[in-house]
């Protein structure tokens, strides 16, 4: 059976005040579901439910059927990249892999620096790298245990425009390979949301409810065309970022809140 990881009802509060309300979403290995909203709405938050790290006060999260539990089936992906700085990136890599056999360990981490194209560098501190080989590092160091599941919260943020695109392809292919994992990847950006997303789900202000699903049209394998061209991107692109802006201006915590509408 196909691996999902579903949110049914999901509500969550801090210290009473409620972050996430009412969330019903579900994703199965091998998709890409975007989560696309203001600042503070919940998206880490919700990030945090799928990886098992803490509880919903209402509602169910499920990873194939049974609650999430941390380092088992989903692996997070954070804009900073949390790499080791006194560890080889190979280093860094197997120790996503505890408590394996030495040469069973040795023999994934390879394989997974040659996936991300970083074979070359295995014996390299994290200081001799660009910012995007440290985060081709930090997501070898994800896909290793082999994860259903990969939750990346604005992995891509700190890039520059290059590195960013050349890594949006990289995840596209890495996701594309078979036996790819699902994808649940939190950003600001509209653009990134329709060159990765499967499908866009849109979140209001704190405390974030989903305003808007859309499933995106795009040829599939998304990696080998370039989907700014389709017809409908201007269309969806505008259409997202209205969302997006309506949201911001009627959030009366937020700086750009305008009464008026
Ligand atoms: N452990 C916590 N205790 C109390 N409040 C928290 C905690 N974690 C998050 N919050 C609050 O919950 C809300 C949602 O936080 P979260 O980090 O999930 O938002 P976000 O959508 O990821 O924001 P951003 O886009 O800025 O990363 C925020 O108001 C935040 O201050
Ligand atoms: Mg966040």
């Amino acid at each position: 059976m196909t691996a999902r990881l579903t949110l049914a009802g999901v509500s969550l509060a801090f210290a009473g005040a409620p972050v996430v309300q009412g969330i019903d979403l579900s994703v199965a290995r091998g998709e890409v579901l975007v989560i696309l909203g203001p600042s503070g709405c919940g998206k880490t938050s919700l990030l945090r439910l799928m990886a098992g790290l803490i509880r919903p006060d209402a509602g169910q999260v499920t990873l194939s059927g049974a609650p999430p539990r941390p380092g088992e089936g989903a692996a997070m992906v954070f804009q900073s990249y949390r790499l080791l700085p006194w560890k080889t990136v190979a280093q860094n890599v197997a120790f996503a892999l505890p408590g394996r056999p030495a040469a069973e360990r040795e023999a994934r981490v390879a394989e997974v620096l040659r996936l991300v194209g970083l074979a070359r560098v295995a014996g390299s501190f994290p200081a001799a790298l660009s910012g995007g080989m440290k985060q081709r590092v930090a997501l070898a160091r994800a896909l290793a245990p082999r994860p259903d599941f990969l939750l990346m919260d604005e992995p891509f943020a700190a890039l520059d425009a290059q590195a960013r695109e050349l890594m949006q392809a990289e995840l596209l292919r890495l996701v594309g390979a078979t036996g790819g994992p699902g994808v649940v990847f939190v950003t600001h950006s509209v653009d990134e949301a329709l060159v990765l997303g499967d499908r866009v789900v849109v979140l209001s202000p704190r405390p974030g409810r989903i305003v808007a699903r859309i499933d995106v049209p795009f040829p599939v394998p998304r990696w080998q065309a370039d989907p700014h061209d389709h017809p409908a991107y201007a269309e969806l692109r505008h259409r997202l970022w209205q969302l997006l802006r309506d949201a911001v201006l009627k959030d009366p915590a937020s700086d750009f809140h305008r009464p008026e509408g």
